[in-house]
C-alpha cells in the first residue's frame, strides 16, 4: 500500500468558554475532539459521519490547518505540518483546500465570480490576465459557462455557487480537498448534480477527499471509507459498504436504523434528536462516551474508554464487546440483517 497522503494522530481540541477579568476564568470546556487518528491514501474519499456537535467539522478544520489542536500531529506527504515554518506551510496550504457548507457565504458578494476563482492563484503571484483565464477553464471544468465569470454570486443559484466554490477550491491544484457538507445547503435534486461532479473530478483529477456528512447513504456513495463520530471520537472505521451492510459498532447500528426508519428532508433533524447525547456517569473522562445510551453496556464500560482496534483486517471498533476474549463479531449485533449469521454459532 502507498504512503498516507495525510496523516492524523492522537488530535484533541478542546473549546473553553471565559470569563471575568482578562477572561481568565473558564466556565465551560467542550472536548470537540478527543484522541482521534486516521489515514487520507492518495486519490481516495473517506467519509466522517456523526450527528450534530459530534466534533466532524473541527477535525476537518484542524487538519486543514485552519485551526490548531490542543494535542496531536498532523502528517501531511511524510511532513508533520504541526511543526513546519511558516513559509513551508504556505506551501502545503495549495495542497490541502477546504469546500464549505453553505456556498453563498463562501463567496464574496462584492467580487465577480471570476475574481473569487482567480484569488488564490494571484496570492501565489500567478499574473493577473493567465489568473482569469484559468478562472475560465476552471468554470468549464465545474460544468459552468465559462462566459460568466464576470457575474456576481447572487446572480447564480445555490448548487451553481457550490459549483464555483469547487472551482476555486481546486484552482491551486490541491491534493486534499476536504469537503465539509458540501451538499447539505442545497435541494435533494442538485445534491445528486453536486456529487456526480465530484466523483467526476476525482476521477479526472486523481485528488483525495475528507467528505464530511450527516448523511450515511451519502456517504456510502461518495467513500471508500468511512470514520463515524461521537462525542469527538472515532468510534467505527471501515469500507463504506461494510459499515453500511453490516455495522459493528452499536452506535453506528443505533445510527443507520434510526435514518433508515425515517423518510425526508426531516430525517437527519429527527435522527439527531433520536441520537440521545448523554455523557452522565463517565468518571474523569474514562469510560465509553456511549455507555450512557448503550443497550449491550458491560461492567466495564463506565469505567475504562474502549480503544479503537481492528476487529478483521479491514474494519476498526472502540468497543468492549469486541475484546479478543468475547469472540464477538458485528452479525452478533446485527442479527435481523439479512445474511448475518452468528460467530460463535459458526465455532
Ligand atoms: N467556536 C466554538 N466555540 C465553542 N464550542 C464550539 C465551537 N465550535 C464548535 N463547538 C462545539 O464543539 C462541538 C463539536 O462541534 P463541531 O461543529 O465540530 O461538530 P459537527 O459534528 O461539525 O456538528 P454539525 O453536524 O452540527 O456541523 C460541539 O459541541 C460544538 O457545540
Ligand atoms: S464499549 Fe460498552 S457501552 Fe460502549 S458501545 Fe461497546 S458495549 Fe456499548
Ligand atoms: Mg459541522
Amino acid at each position: 500500500m502507498s504512503r498516507p497522503l495525510l496523516s492524523a494522530r492522537n488530535i484533541h481540541l478542546s473549546y473553553t468558554t471565559t470569563s471575568g477579568f482578562l477572561r481568565k476564568k473558564v466556565i465551560a470546556s467542550t472536548k470537540a475532539v478527543d484522541g482521534v487518528s486516521f489515514d487520507i491514501f492518495p486519490g481516495e474519499t473517506v467519509g466522517l459521519v456523526g450527528g450534530s456537535g459530534s466534533g466532524k467539522s473541527t477535525l476537518a478544520r484542524i487538519v486543514s490547518r485552519l485551526i490548531e489542536p490542543d494535542q496531536g500531529e498532523v502528517w501531511f506527504d511524510g511532513e508533520l505540518l504541526t511543526e513546519v515554518s511558516p513559509d513551508r506551510m504556505r506551501l502545503f496550504r495549495r495542497d490541502i483546500q477546504v469546500v464549505f457548507q453553505d456556498p453563498l457565504h463562501s463567496l464574496n458578494p462584492r467580487r465577480t465570480v471570476g475574481d473569487s476563482i482567480a484569488r488564490p492563484l494571484l496570492n501565489f503571484s500567478m499574473p493577473k490576465k493567465a489568473a482569469l483565464a484559468k478562472a475560465e477553464s476552471l468554470m468549464e471544468l465545474v460544468g459552468l459557462d465559462p462566459a460568466a465569470t464576470s457575474r456576481y454570486p447572487h446572480e447564480f443559484s445555490g448548487g451553481q455557487c457550490q459549483r464555483i466554490a469547487i472551482a476555486r477550491a481546486l484552482a491551486l491544484e490541491p491534493r486534499l480537498l476536504i469537503l465539509d457538507e458540501p451538499v447539505s445547503a442545497l435541494d435533494v435534486s442538485v445534491q445528486a448534480q453536486i456529487l456526480n461532479l465530484l466523483k467526476e473530478l476525482q476521477s479526472k483529477l486523481d485528488i483525495a477527499y475528507l467528505f464530511v456528512s450527516h448523511d450515511l447513504g451519502i456517504v456510502r456513495y461518495m467513500c471508500d471509507r468511512t470514520l463515524v463520530m461521537y462525542r469527538g471520537q472515532i468510534l467505527e472505521a471501515g469500507r463504506s459498504n461494510d459499515i453500511h451492510k453490516l455495522p459493528a459498532h452499536p452506535f453506528t447500528r443505533n445510527f443507520l436504523d434510526t435514518i433508515l426508519t425515517m423518510d425526508g428532508d426531516e430525517r437527519w433533524l429527527n435522527a439527531a434528536a433520536a441520537i440521545e447525547d448523554v455523557e452522565e456517569g463517565r468518571i474523569d473522562g474514562k469510560g465509553c462516551v456511549y455507555h450512557a445510551a448503550c443497550t449491550h453496556l458491560l461492567p466495564q464500560c463506565k469505567y475504562t474508554t474502549p480503544l479503537l482496534k481492528s476487529i478483521d483486517g479491514s474494519r476498526s471498533v472502540a468497543c468492549h464487546l469486541y475484546e479478543e476474549e468475547t469472540g464477538f463479531c458485528p452479525s452478533d449485533l446485527n442479527a435481523k440483517y439479512e445474511g448475518a449469521t452468528s460467530c460463535k454459532s459458526k465455532s
